[in-house]
């Protein structure tokens, strides 16, 4: 889960990460109050969750509150990158010397973290990225050692900070890592960590994105979700603990075990290119228990979405067997009643395969097709699709 730079600069200041104040404001009058409580030159801060707002327009420089004002009318309502503004944040506005760049992410292809820094921040960091890497010092850290005042100044030295600077931005990176570890963030980036003109080391942007997989260690980040920015099926998906992921196709598949699910994706996409390029409606992982309940919610999310025309279910039965997965096919279809309107293939192997197949051949549901393997049953469902 990603999060908006308010709460990101919310868990900072809760690890003691320096940053400035802030208050959001949903509408150009709240974003005066917020200007006048402030006092001084503010910043008014679109909040999305996308980067490059400075250079869309959605970070504006106020000197006083009716600025403030007539800057949020500006920014709220903004589209950047396909994100409309909601809700801004006024800051207090930096007298920035020097920025710089600081992040600490998972590096899934290496099962380490990875701190990447340098002395050139600011809004080009992705050029400087591309056009110049050596200027991004990448440090490996180890997940068992984490970011020690030791490791944060290696990482500081690696990234050209002169030995003033170092020990001072070092400190920061501590803190930022304790952030990372402490929330079981998956990134922390900071672009730009600033040197101010009176030699203040401050955070001024942050973006944190959470590991929901932790997140039953964090109560507490169910606060941080959005909810009305959540696609609704996907909110109802995860109200029944169901892992789906909406796509952009039109062949709902339904399977148990990411990895099954993941290469019938693959199966349905490719048997689509014979079906007018029909492709893959969603990701849906029922996991190991194929209950009633579990394939009514499964199917219920699925065919709540307009875009499908067809569905695949695709299971194997381990423990679980093929009989518990076709009872749960026909018990959902009898819960869904008229709410299932949309062909069904469903291709079953494995554990008590004959029995399965056998219970749904009996009930013999109009919208159901019994597929043999695999690519039999992606080639049905996408043709039924395309029908
Ligand atoms: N509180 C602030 N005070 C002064 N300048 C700021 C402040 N916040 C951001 N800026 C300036 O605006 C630029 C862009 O803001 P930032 O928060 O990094 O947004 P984004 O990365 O989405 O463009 C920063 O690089 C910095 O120069
Ligand atoms: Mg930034």
């Amino acid at each position: 889960m990603d999060l908006y730079e308010y709460q990101a600069r919310d868990l900072f200041e809760k690890y003691e990460v320096p940053v400035l104040a802030g208050i959001i404001a949903d509408t150009p009058e709240e974003a005066k109050a917020a200007a006048e409580k402030l006092g001084g030159v503010v910043v008014v801060k679109a909040q999305v969750k996308t980067g490059g707002r400075g250079k869309a327009g959605g970070v504006k420089v106020a000197k006083n509150p009716d600025e403030a004002f007539e800057a949020a009318q500006a920014i709220l309502g903004l589209d950047i990158k396909g994100h409309v503004v909601k809700r801004v944040m006024v800051a207090a506005g930096a007298r920035i010397a020097k920025e710089f760049y600081f992040s600490v992410l998972l590096d899934r292809a290496n099962r380490s973290y990875l701190s990447l820094s340098s002395v050139e921040g600011g809004m080009e960091i992705e050029e400087l990225a591309v056009e110049r890497p050596e200027a991004l010092a990448r440090v490996e850290v180890d997940p068992l050692e984490g970011i020690s005042p030791e490791k944060a100044l290696e990482i500081a030295k690696a990234a050209k900070f002169d030995d003033e600077l170092a020990p001072k931005v070092a400190d920061v990176f501590v803190k930022l890592f304790n952030v990372y570890k402490g929330e079981d963030a998956t990134l922390v980036e900071v672009n730009p960590l600033i040197q101010s003109e009176d030699g203040d080391i401050i955070a001024l942007d942050g973006k944190v994105s959470l590991d929901e997989n932790a997140g039953f260690r964090h109560p507490e980040h169910e606060e941080l979700e959005d909810k009305d920015a959540a696609d609704p099926l996907e909110a109802k998906a995860k109200q029944h603990d169901l892992n789906y992921v909406k796509l952009d196709g039109q062949v709902g598949i339904i399977g148990n075990g990411a990895g099954l699910v993941m290469s019938t994706l693959d199966v349905v996409a490719y048997a689509g290119e014979n079906h007018g390029g029909v492709k893959p409606a969603n990701f849906l992982d029922i996991g190991g228990g194929a209950s009633a309940t579990v394939m009514a919610a499964g199917l219920d999310v699925i065919l709540g979405d307009e875009q499908v025309k067809s569905v695949f279910v695709n299971v194997f039965g381990g423990i679980t067997s093929c009989v518990a997965v076709a009872e749960g096919i026909v018990k959902a279809l009898e819960i869904l009643g008229d709410a299932a309107t949309k062909p069904l293939v469903v291709r079953l192997d494995g554990n008590q395969v004959e029995e399965g197949r056998a219970i749904l051949a009996a009930a013999n549901h109009p919208l159901v097709t019994l597929a043999a393997g695999m690519d039999e049953g992606a080639d049905k469902a996408a043709e039924l699709a395309n029908a």
